[in-house]
């Protein structure tokens, strides 16, 4: 069912509290080393001033520790500058999130102004979803948007209990959350088919729930990355000193069963003598892995193939990249990876947080049909969970 959008709501002369999910790559002396999740929420930003709103805006950023010298990294500060240069007009930082600072700077604001609020994740009841914290931050404001798609996965207060604080015809989700909703919906419901999915990534355990999800949705589902070699392990092969997730065997075999030719795995191997990217390397053909050599990166051979299955679907859904895409050299199969899809006149979509990051890097974001800004949410999506942020946004 779709939901209650922003342009559902009566915004003249409102406050909107806007939760988005400003999140961001920082460098390690706190600058803002990738700001798409900033930019993916201008459209809701603009829409909402431009109808006559004023803003109240409110993210996390970071997993804050409460040791304040670890946490003035995840102060808002740089993330409001950046924001206020893509906006084009002033942002006024609060120093504090519900406290004597965002009170005021809230009162003061008049349509068209906009304040950013200390990181929610200040305050020991945005993880809790405590109600008296969460009443607090609704009382800045007469509506509230949720445009952080990012976070929906998420039951902290600004996500769940904050909404809740507002009667149903002034809560809403923004333009981002509709759009990656819909591309799920495309994905989930009836994608057109043939349909591929590209699943690389670690580690076995971490996509057991999304391939059990995807089988039958799929024609085929291709395999990169580390896991590759817990299923080759579990299938008898040698894996020499590639990462193997040793008590998930049983699992993988499972997954082997149920998937039976759905899942395809490499054919060939980039392979170090370790993972620095100055090792010693050599493309292995086969699915063993000899001794003292370990997988970094799918071959050559699979990379291709990979690409041609690509070619020839309608529906692409690639999450996790099929390399240790970081290092240069072994980056081409993740690469190839990217520019079938870019390529392709198919639906696709990209999700997960190294996946994006990758398509970006390759400068290729453009080209795929949606790249999600969620991680950890845009996984559970495509586990088939359903997110409590959403379930208190009332339907259309
Ligand atoms: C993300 O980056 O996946 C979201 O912003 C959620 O962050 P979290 O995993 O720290 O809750």
């Amino acid at each position: 069912m779709p939901k209650q959008t922003i342009r559902d709501l009566e915004l003249s002369g409102r406050k909107v509290l806007v939760r988005v999910d400003f999140n961001v790559p920082q460098t390690k002396d706190g600058e803002v080393s990738d700001d798409r999740r900033i930019r993916s929420a201008l459209p809701t930003l603009n829409y909402a001033l431009e109808h006559g709103a004023s803003l109240i805006l409110v993210s996390h950023l970071g997993r804050p520790t409460g040791k304040p010298e670890e946490d003035k990294l995840f102060r808002m500060d740089r993330v409001a500058a950046r924001l206020q240069e893509l906006l084009g007009r002033p942002v006024v930082k609060a120093n504090d999130t519900v406290g004597p600072d965002a009170q005021a700077a809230c009162a003061a604001l008049r349509p068209g102004g906009v304040v950013l609020l200390e990181n929610v994740r200040f305050n020991s009841g945005e993880k809790k979803g405590d109600k008296k914290f969460a009443a607090q931050l609704a009382g800045l404001a007469d509506a509230y948007v949720n445009d952080a798609f990012g976070t929906c996965h998420r039951d902290e207060a600004s996500m769940v209990a904050v909404p809740e604080c507002f009667p149903p015809e002034r809560r809403a989700i923004g333009f981002l959350v509709e759009k990656e909703l819909q591309v799920l919906e495309a994905l989930l419901s009836q994608p057109k088919k043939p349909m591929i999915a590209v699943m690389g990534g670690a580690k076995v355990s971490d996509k057991i729930l999304v391939i059990e999800n995807l089988l039958p949705k799929v024609d085929q589902l291709l395999i990169g990355g580390a896991m590759t070699y817990t299923f080759l392990k579990a299938q008898g092969h040698s894996t020499g000193k590639s990462r193997v997730e040793a008590d998930r065997l049983d699992e993988a075999k499972h997954l082997l069963e149920l998937a039976g030719a759905k899942l395809v795995l490499p054919q060939d191997h980039l392979v170090a003598t370790s993972l620095e990217p100055s090792a010693e390397t050599k493309v292995v053909e086969g699915s063993d892995i000899p001794e003292g050599w370990l997988g970094l990166d799918i071959g050559p051979k699979t990379a291709d193939a990979y690409a041609a299955r690509i070619r020839g679907a309608k529906t692409v859904v690639w999450n996790g990249p099929v390399g240790k895409f970081e290092d240069e050299p072994y980056r081409q199969g993740t690469l190839k990876i990217a520019q079938a899809l870019a390529e392709s006149p198919a639906v696709t979509a990209v999700g997960g947080g190294e996946t994006a990051e990758a398509v970006e890097e390759f400068g290729l974001a453009d080209q795929v049909s949606h790249v999600s800004t969620g991680g950890g949410a845009f996984l559970e999506s495509l586990e088939g969970k359903s997110f409590n942020s959403l379930k208190v946004i009332p339907d259309k």
